[in-house]
C-alpha cells in the first residue's frame, strides 16, 4: 500500500472558519475522513503545524520512508526557502496544492519556493486540489 502524506502549514487548521469566501466552509478534518474512505488504496496521514521548523522536521522525517507527500504550505509557499531546501533535500516527490488559485490573488502570492522542487502544482479548486493531487499517486 502506497504511503502519502498530507502536510498543511499555517493558519490551515481553521478551515472552516477562516475566510469561508475563499477557503471554504468545511473543517479539514471532515474532508480527511471522507478522502480516507474514499481512497482505501492508499494508506494516508496527515500533519499540521504553524511553525516552519516543525513542517522541515515533518518533511525530513518522512522524506526518505514515504511514496508521495502532498504540501500547502500555505503563508510559508511564498516566504520559506528553508522549506523549499528541504524538499531539494528528500527524496519522495512532494505535489504542491493550494485551495485557491494564488494567481488570481495578491501579487506576493505568485511568489512559490515550492514549485521549482515540487514534481507538481494543483491550484484553485477548493478542498479538491487534495483530492487531485491524491490521485496522482493512483
Ligand atoms: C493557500 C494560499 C496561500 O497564499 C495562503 O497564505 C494560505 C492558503 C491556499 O491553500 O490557497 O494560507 O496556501
Amino acid at each position: 500500500m502506497k504511503k502519502i502524506i498530507i502536510i498543511n502549514g499555517p493558519n490551515l487548521n481553521l478551515l472552516g472558519k477562516r475566510e469561508p469566501g475563499i477557503y471554504g466552509a468545511q473543517t479539514f478534518e471532515d474532508f480527511y475522513k471522507d478522502l480516507n474512505q474514499k481512497y482505501e488504496a492508499f494508506e494516508l496521514s496527515y500533519f499540521q503545524s504553524n511553525i516552519e521548523g516543525e513542517l522541515i522536521d515533518k518533511l525530513q522525517e518522512v522524506g526518505f520512508l514515504y511514496d508521495g507527500i502532498i504540501l500547502n504550505a500555505a503563508a510559508y509557499t511564498h516566504t520559506s526557502v528553508g522549506i523549499g531546501d528541504a524538499i531539494k533535500a528528500i527524496e519522495t516527490p512532494v505535489i504542491e496544492v493550494h485551495i485557491s488559485n494564488t494567481f488570481s490573488r495578491e501579487e506576493f502570492r505568485h511568489q512559490s519556493y515550492i514549485s521549482p522542487n515540487a514534481k507538481g502544482v494543483i491550484l484553485g479548486f477548493g478542498l479538491q486540489s487534495y483530492e487531485l493531487a491524491l490521485q496522482s499517486f493512483l
